[in-house]
């Protein structure tokens, strides 16, 4: 569903992705671990093309994502961010965003599908308060339901529960899992916490500087030799 071969990106004077390549099946969860700064965010913007790479290729269902129309691209492939950006307005209009901007669907599905979904993820009752009121927590289920609202076959998270205390982000990483698994997504799931990585990934790459150095089941992974 995803394959990134040998995709490099400079930034600046320096090489932040030094020639990654990673395949992830349909379906299939694939978590990220890497210290702060080894390029995990840089990754995950390159393949929905927030930015672009400077040399390889991502395709997301065989295309080259070059050949995607950038915002048909983001459809497909959900980008959560560690931290919730909310937009103005209340947390309906929050989920229903990507839907208004594409224009083809009428109110009724529109109002019918945000409902659906903010009940999905627990936020039914918000439906109508100003979004930036919600505490962290409530605003990272407004953007996973924003991001879902679209149908999308990918989702990047980039650690989204990083930022919540243990036991809200234990809530959110369950709340992930079902959503993502009972839709058959493909994920990417950057974290710092290998307990989560080993917890929701299938396999988990560890990417050092600019590099994946290993990417297996965890339990073949050499935890000692590899995240130091
Ligand atoms: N626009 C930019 N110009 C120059 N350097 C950049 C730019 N954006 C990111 N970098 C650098 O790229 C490196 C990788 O950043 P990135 O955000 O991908 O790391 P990360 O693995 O996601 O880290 P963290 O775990 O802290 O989120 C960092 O050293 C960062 O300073
Ligand atoms: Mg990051």
């Amino acid at each position: 569903m995803i394959e990134i071969s040998n995709i490099r990106k400079r930034l600046g004077s320096r090489e932040i992705l030094k020639g990654i390549n990673l395949s992830v099946e349909k379906g299939e969860i694939v978590a990220i671990v890497g210290h702060s700064g080894s390029g995990k965010s840089t990754l995950l913007r390159c393949i929905n093309r927030l930015i672009e790479v400077d040399g390889g290729d991502i395709k997301v269902n065989g295309v080259s994502v070059r050949k995607y129309n950038p915002v048909e691209l983001r459809k497909i492939v959900g980008l959560v961010f560690q931290t919730p950006v909310m937009f103005e307005g209340n947390v309906g209009e929050n989920i229903s965003y990507g839907l208004r901007i594409s224009k083809n669907k009428d109110l009724a599905y529109e109002t019918e599908e945000v409902e659906r979904i903010a009940r999905e993820v627990g936020v039914q009752e918000f439906l109508s308060s100003d979004a930036n009121s919600l505490s962290g927590g409530e605003q990272q289920r407004v953007a996973l339901a924003r991001a879902l609202i679209l149908k999308p076959k990918v989702m990047l998270l980039d650690e989204p529960t990083s930022f919540l205390d243990p036991k809200s982000g234990g809530v959110i990483e369950n709340l992930i899992l079902k959503l993502v698994k009972s839709r058959a997504l493909t994920v990417i799931w950057v974290t710092h916490d290998v307990s989560q990585a080993k917890r929701v990934g299938n396999r988990i790459a560890v990417m050092q500087k600019g590099r994946i150095i290993v990417t297996d089941k965890s339990e073949r992974i050499e935890w000692g030799k590899v995240y130091v």
